[in-house]
């Protein structure tokens, strides 16, 4: 493994290429990568790199995003294949039937879903700014929030809203176990339980603290408690164990999983660190966005960008 890895880094440094991974990248990914981040800070990224590629460690809308971004960039995603539940909840053609049936409305839809999805929004946000992308939206104006109903319904109880929800979810947030939780927490009660917005409301009802997968690993650090129960997506442990080696982190216990009870993302993980040398050496598979979506997805997400400043 570590000769390929040096071999990767060989040809980035060659082919002027930069990697750009998400916290839920299996870790031999991570540790190759320029920047490693949630997915506000990797569109932040993205928008601002110089080199001649982007390979992006993480899932199509993600590399969508950063190929609209930066659109004069050649952007690889080692596995086409690499989607997302939320996402593909979302078809262009009935969200747009959803649209016109609820005129005047506003549009936000949270970054997880495609390029096509976010042309035909108003405002684009990620969990670490959903809070405050929706509040930039007059309180009499009302708004469509899509894809991601659990982070939608989170974003309701905080901000007293009541937009209208499209009915999409992650499946792995949605695996949590709230019985198998509360048992765990049982034999661990001095640890907090830390939760992601994706994760649905009895599972946030039990959390300290909810946030971006970013936001997670902050809290950790700087809580002054010793130990924690992470309810996401696996992957994250690597980062947050390396920021805080002393402290004692425990994934939150999903319903498929009896035995290592933690939760992955099978289209996170699709990318493997072979599948990032082929796609480097071989500079396909490219993700490309058609002009006219790409225009219409960018103000979106500028406006998003602009916000989060
Ligand atoms: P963040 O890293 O932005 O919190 O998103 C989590 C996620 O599920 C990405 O697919
Ligand atoms: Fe999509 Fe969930 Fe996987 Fe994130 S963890 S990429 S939201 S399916």
């Amino acid at each position: 493994m570590e000769n390929l890895k040096q071999k990767i880094l060989a040809l980035k440094k060659e082919k002027n290429a930069v990697i750009l991974a998400h916290y839920y990248q299996q870790p031999e990914i991570q540790e190759i990568a320029d920047y490693v981040g949630d997915s506000l800070g990797l569109s932040q990224e993205a928008e601002k790199v110089n080199s001649d590629i982007i390979l992006f460690a993480g899932v199509h809308f993600m590399a969508e995003t950063a190929k609209v971004l930066n659109p004069k960039k050649k952007v690889l995603l080692p596995d086409l294949n690499a989607g997302c539940s939320l996402a593909e909840s979302c078809p262009p053609d009935i969200f747009k039937k959803f649209i016109e049936a609820h005129p005047n409305h506003i549009v936000i839809t949270y970054v997880n879903c495609s390029a096509e999805i976010k042309a035909l929004s108003h405002l684009v946000c990620t969990s670490s700014n959903a809070e405050k992308i929706v509040n930039s939206v007059p309180e009499n104006i009302p708004i469509i929030f899509a894809p991601d109903k659990n982070l939608g319904n989170y974003i309701n109880r905080k901000t007293g809203r009541k937009m209208i929800l499209w009915d999409g979810s992650c499946v792995v947030h949605e695996a949590f176990s709230l019985d198998k939780l509360i048992e765990l927490h049982k034999e661990h009660p001095d640890a907090d339980i830390v939760a992601h917005p994706e994760s649905e409301t009895h599972i946030l009802e039990t959390a300290t603290y909810i946030g971006s997968t970013a936001g997670m690993i902050d809290y950790v650090k700087q809580s002054p408690k010793n130990k924690f129960i992470i309810a996401t997506e696996a992957g994250i442990l690597y980062k947050m164990q390396e920021e805080v080696p002393d402290k004692i982190l425990i994934p939150a216990p999903s319903f498929e999983n009896n035995t290592c009870a933690c939760s992955e993302c099978g289209y996170m993980k699709l990318n493997t660190l072979q599948k990032v040398y082929d796609c480097l050496a071989n500079e396909t598979p490219e993700v490309m966005v058609p002009k006219q979506i790409a225009k219409k997805a960018l103000t979106p997400i500028k406006r998003m960008l602009e916000l989060s400043k």
